[in-house]
């Protein structure tokens, strides 16, 4: 088959690295970069880091309001599959590129599959919360990875063209968790970052969802940093760069202890949170990768549309919102101070992450074509 796989994102870069590999062994796969991400630290460096192919087709798409973007890709994507005429365009995940990936496709006639498909938060105040059930909606393959998205879609009418095939991201985090479980590593990074960085002596934060940009939002996860933090477990907040604007323009700070860096690259990030004492994120991939390394989680969200992380945790990964007495609690519990470097040698020593073959399910399925 000739698919056009879609992709614009950090997250979806991530993804596409898990599949194309094995999507490349049995297909013609024509790749396009909406370019909703950018910067080299939030796009750019992941090609070379990842392996990834180099676009075939590159928008410049990203920045301005949804509309804007999604309008931009919206044309651009036409112009680019009126050309190649695929048998199928591939999405992935809930950003803007998926939505505009699967409108385009659909209107033009060309079966669409959605990677991460029936996933729901039952926020339709997330913008992703909309892309997903737009993009589910309008596909042909669902590829659906956990027991509740295939619930999720049947709720909904949906139980055509859906297969379970687990999760490309923890295919991905399985090998290169194994490549950054000596603690060494850490030193490198260190080093890199500026800071001195021991086996669960620090905490790792990541923040960029739409409402955790919201002023009175940032003061709050602001302030649950900072409590989190001390000189001696600095919290590493890696940050994402609209989150960074938007600190900018509120004059939003989180205190001295709370060290803000640049977006790492993958493998960093995955070596960060193996060995943090502890994990505070909005992200929907860093909980996923959190719960599979067993890291203690603080989810700053009000709810996740990755409920099987948060049952599979046995109590490590917690949803807490933006409620500080509750981040403080749970924090002395998961992650007590002065405790923080035994449980993160515990830890990785069991540590046993397997691949779980999404990709090679997506493929096999894309082969079913009486859908
Ligand atoms: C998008 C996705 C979100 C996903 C996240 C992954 C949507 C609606 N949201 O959110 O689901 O979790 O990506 O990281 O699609 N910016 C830069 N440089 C970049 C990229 C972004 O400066 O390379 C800044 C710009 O100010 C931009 C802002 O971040 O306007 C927001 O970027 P955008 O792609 O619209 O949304 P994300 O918050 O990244
Ligand atoms: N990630 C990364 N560098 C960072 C922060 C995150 O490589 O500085 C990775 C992280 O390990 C995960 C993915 O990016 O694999 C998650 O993407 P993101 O948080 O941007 O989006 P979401 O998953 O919430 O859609």
């Amino acid at each position: 088959m000739k698919i056009v796989s879609v992709v614009g994102t950090r997250p979806q870069l991530i993804k596409a690295a898990a599949l194309q590999p094995a999507l490349r062994a049995r297909h013609h796969e024509v790749f396009v970069d909406t370019g909703q991400h950018w910067d080299d630290a939030m796009a750019g460096s992941f090609f070379a880091e990842l392996g990834l192919a180099k676009p075939d087709h590159s928008l410049r798409a990203g920045g301005g309001s949804h509309a804007e973007q999604t309008a931009a890709m919206l044309t651009g994507l036409e112009r680019i599959l009126i050309a190649e005429r695929p048998d199928a365009v591939l999405v992935y995940g809930d950003t803007n590129s998926t939505l505009a990936g699967a409108l385009v496709a659909a209107k033009l006639g060309i079966p669409v599959a959605h990677v991460e498909a029936g996933l729901r938060s039952f926020d339709r105040r997330m913008p992703e919360e909309l892309n997903r059930v737009v993009a589910d909606h309008l596909a042909t393959w669902l590829f659906a990875p956990t027991r509740t998205a295939v619930k999720n879609l049947a709720t909904e009418g949906i139980t055509r063209g859906v297969d379970l095939v687990g999760d490309l991201m923890q295919d991905l985090a399985s090998k290169v968790s194994a490549e950054v479980r000596d603690a060494g590593v850490l030193e490198g990074i260190g080093a890199r970052l500026g800071v001195a960085l021991a086996p669960g002596g620090y905490i790792l934060a990541t923040v960029h969802r739409q409402e955790n940009r919201e002023p009175a939002a940032m003061a709050a996860w602001a302030g649950i940093l900072a409590a989190a933090a001390s000189a001696g477990r600095p919290v590493i907040l890696a940050l994402h760069p609209g989150t960074r604007v938007a600190m900018g323009e509120a004059g939003i700070s989180c205190g001295p202890d709370v060290v803000i860096v640049e977006p790492q690259g993958y493998r960093t990030s995955l070596a960060l949170q193996l060995h943090a004492a502890a994990v505070l994120t909005d992200s929907g991939g860093v909980q996923r990768e959190a719960a599979w390394l067993g890291v203690p989680c603080l989810v700053l969200r009000e709810s996740t549309e990755w409920a099987e992380a948060v049952q599979g945790s046995a109590g490590r990964m917690v949803i807490v919102g933006l409620d500080g007495p509750k981040a403080a609690a749970e924090l002395a519990r998961l992650a007590p101070v002065g405790d923080g470097a035994r449980l993160a040698r515990e830890r990785v020593a069991s540590l046993n992450l397997r691949p779980v073959g999404a990709a090679e399910a997506i493929v096999a399925a894309l082969e079913v074509s009486a859908r």
